[in-house]
């Protein structure tokens, strides 16, 4: 039998993207979603997992499932007995934490400790949580290690992945018999090779890559660049740009660390190479064949010049590295925004 792994948020960017790649490593996903950010497609499932079913070939377990209601969450442990949980699920959207902070608060850390108690409850003592290189604040040094101090972001969202690193800590603290591996992503970019599945921001997008693929689409006029006077190779700000089917190779490494019974580890996965605004907007042009049309504007309150990761710990520890580079990305990315160019909605 199979080993089963709840996968929460599992319908989103990187959630089904693990999924699949779960499945792919021969794992049974278990995966709950609650429609937040997902697009519902046939037979009650998201859009995405039903075509990563397609993909792969085989039914994937899914259930409309809200951390935040608690009684379902413990029917759903009673019924399954898992060996890990992927945790994925929560708001994300920088600008909105602002606005709403206790929103984000009650469902990222609520949603949080709803789910580890579920988990205490039912014996399953190992976690993969997402966190985010946002927890690193304004780099001090760079490239940025694991040990560089954390906590320093100062928006409500990525307050609540660096709260939750600390709820997390402080379980495996106290249940020395619980697992846990903190993954702190950097930029996460591009889509799975077939096409099919991709990132799907609903609204005007946030971050870079989503906007850029939908200037090269038609569907957005002007690229709006958030400064160019950082002290940075060419004045835009510099990230460290990683292709998401890596990311989510990270996590079937992680979740084999900790099958060691490694206790609490945190690694960065980052390709360790830096990227600026322009060389994106560069490597997408190539990608895609379209000009990408911007204009420089102000900075967006918040942002830091450089942001780029040490990936050597995860690759001694985990014995991941990222293996694509900035062309195989945008080649991805423009695969899935030119294939569907309204992402998993038909219209
Ligand atoms: C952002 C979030 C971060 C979150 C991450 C993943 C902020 C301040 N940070 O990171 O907390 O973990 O997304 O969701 O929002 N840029 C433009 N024009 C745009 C969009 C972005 O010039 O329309 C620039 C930014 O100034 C930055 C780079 O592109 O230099 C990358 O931005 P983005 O994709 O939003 O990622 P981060 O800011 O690194």
């Amino acid at each position: 039998m199979s080993e089963k792994i709840l996968v929460t948020g599992g319908a989103g960017y990187i959630g089904s993207h693990c999924v699949l790649e779960l499945v792919e490593a021969g794992y049974t996903p278990v995966v709950i979603d609650n429609f937040h950010n997902a697009i519902r497609g046939g037979k009650a499932l998201p859009e995405s997992i039903r075509r990563v079913q397609e993909i792969v070939g085989t039914e994937i377990l899914f259930q409309e499932l809200d951390l935040l209601d608690e009684a379902s969450l413990q029917e759903l442990f009673k019924k399954h007995r898992f060996l890990a949980v992927m945790h994925f699920a929560g708001l994300k959207a920088v600008g909105e934490s602002v606005q709403m902070p206790l929103q984000y608060y009650k469902v990222n850390l609520t949603g949080t400790i709803r789910l580890l108690e579920a988990m205490k409850a039912h014996e399953v003592k190992n976690i993969v949580f997402s966190s985010s290189a946002t927890v690193y604040g304004d780099p001090a040094y760079l490239p940025l290690d694991e040990n560089h101090p954390v906590g320093g972001c100062t928006n409500p969202y990525g307050k609540s992945k660096y709260f939750i690193e600390e709820i997390i800590r402080d379980v495996c603290k106290a249940e020395p018999d619980w697992n846990a591996v903190l993954l702190r992503y950097f930029n996460p970019i591009g889509a799975h090779k077939s096409g099919r599945i991709g990132e799907d921001p609903q609204g005007i997008p946030n971050n870079l890559m989503p906007y850029v693929a939908q200037v090269a689409v038609g569907r957005r006029e002007c690229l709006n660049v958030f400064g160019n006077d950082y002290n940075t190779v060419d004045g835009t700000g510099v990230r460290d740009y990683i292709h998401v089917v890596d990311l989510a190779k990270g996590h079937i490494a992680a979740l084999e660390k900790l099958k060691e019974n490694c206790g609490c580890k945190i690694y960065n996965l980052g390709t360790g190479t830096g990227c600026s605004v322009l060389q994106m907007v560069k490597a997408m042009e190539k990608a895609s064949g379209k000009e990408i049309k911007y204009k420089i504007v102000a900075r967006r309150e918040g942002d830091v010049a450089s942001c780029y990761a040490n990936p050597r710990l995860a690759e001694q520890e985990l014995g991941w590295k990222a293996a694509f580079g900035l062309d195989q990305m945008c080649e991805d990315l423009w695969r899935w925004q030119s294939q569907n160019p309204t992402g998993f909605s038909k219209n």
